[in-house]
């Protein structure tokens, strides 16, 4: 088993400013309709910090594929942003949903296990993800 690693860090007062108009292209092009329902239902009242999260979250995604190409000599696609979404159990546990681009390339590099950690605290918010890899290329 091959385990690569992204993290990310996101000063969250200037994503909420990207964030301003909740319909915005960014919003649409970045989070999915349920990260979206998620942050702004959330008891918290800090939507932003949610998305803030989600999109470290995304962006360590793109790392941790970026480590795994090089390790396979690959080169990494285009990946938009919605197609790496964040899910939460029950319990408050996230996990990541890999989809289109993202989920071809998860089964290109031999993905079998993608996860993720959040954190948010005041202005920041943070992202862990490690994918774990066959060790053969497939
Ligand atoms: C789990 C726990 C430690 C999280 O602490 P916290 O200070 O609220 O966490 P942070 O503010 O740093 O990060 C929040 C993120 O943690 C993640 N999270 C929440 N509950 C989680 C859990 N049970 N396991 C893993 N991650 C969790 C979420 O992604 C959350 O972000 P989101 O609401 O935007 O999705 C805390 O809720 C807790 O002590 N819960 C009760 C005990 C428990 O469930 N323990 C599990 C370990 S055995």
């Amino acid at each position: 088993m091959i385990v690569t690693v992204g993290t990310d860090l996101v000063h969250v007062p200037a994503l909420a400013e990207q964030l301003a108009d909740r319909a915005s292209a960014f919003a649409a092009k970045t989070f999915t309709e349920a990260e979206m329902a998620y942050a702004h239902g959330a008891s918290s009242g800090r939507p932003e910090r949610h998305l803030a999260a989600r999109f470290a979250a995304k962006e360590a995604t793109l790392k941790a594929f970026d480590h795994a190409a090089a390790l396979r000599r690959v080169e990494p696609p285009s990946i938009e942003l919605t197609s790496i979404e964040v899910l939460r159990d029950e319990r408050g546990r996230p996990s990541l949903a890999l989809h289109d681009a993202a989920a071809r390339f998860a089964e290109h590099l031999g993905v079998e296990r993608a996860q993720v950690s959040l954190s948010h605290d005041g202005d920041y918010a943070l992202a862990f993800v490690s994918l774990s890899l066959a060790k053969a290329a497939p």
